[in-house]
């Protein structure tokens, strides 16, 4: 593991090289963010938002926990929604989640880590809600993947309906709620069709997502 010495000189190369393309990016982007898109991601090291997007900063607004959940309950993350809804007015909102998740793993063994069991409880609901179609995958590794996408649908339902999002619909702002996975082993984000950009909308999209996944395998 390098140490905090090398990261602080790998900065100051990055920062040079920066401003070697671009000499005014900084300043320009001290001055003000007005990214087009919020990005609600699993806390895990490998799924780096904007690398694997080629967004540069200043282009996503970033919320990131373990198994990128969203609870009603959760000021921290209701927080990011209602600063990136509606002050940056962002056009897009991202959950993704990723293939070989530890904590819905952890949710879906019914492991025991401590305190974060409680947070992953909200995984395991997810899980009870769609038990039968979880054990329609197959073995483990399918049944886990099948989570892991479960898990993101369900959360892209969970932002849809903060008053945030309904609120935003209701003034007629342009906003879309949309559903990723990422593959761990392949670098490789795909689209679960789980897309909302109204209230109206949002039942059948799950419907439709939900009857996406079934029929992928
Ligand atoms: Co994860």
């Amino acid at each position: 593991m390098p140490s905090i010495q090398t990261l602080l000189e790998n900065n100051r190369a990055w920062a040079r090289s920066v401003n070697a393309e671009d000499p005014t990016f900084f300043e320009r982007l001290s001055s003000q963010q007005s990214p087009g898109y919020l990005w609600i991601g699993c806390a895990d090291s490998r799924v780096p938002s904007t690398q694997l997007t080629g967004l540069v900063p200043g282009e996503m607004f970033v919320h990131r926990n373990v198994a990128n959940v969203v609870v009603h309950a959760d000021l921290n993350c209701l927080s990011v929604i209602q600063y990136a809804v509606e002050v940056l007015k962002v056009e897009h909102i991202i959950v993704c989640g990723h293939y070989g998740c530890g904590g819905v793993e952890a949710a879906l063994r019914d492991s025991q880590f401590g305190l974060i069991d409680n947070w992953l409880r909200h995984v395991q609901d997810v899980h009870n809600k769609h038990r039968t179609f979880i054990e329609s995958a197959g073995d483990f590794p399918a049944r886990l993947a099948r989570l892991c996408e479960l898990n993101v649908i369900e959360q892209v339902v969970n932002v849809a309906q903060t008053t945030i999002v309904r609120q935003a619909w209701e003034r007629g702002q342009q906003l879309t709620v949309n559903g990723l996975i990422y593959g761990l082993d392949d670098g490789l984000l795909r689209d679960l069709q789980m897309r909302v950009n109204s209230a109206k909308s949002l039942t059948a999209q799950f419907k439709q997502a939900i009857d996406n996944l079934g029929k992928k395998k």
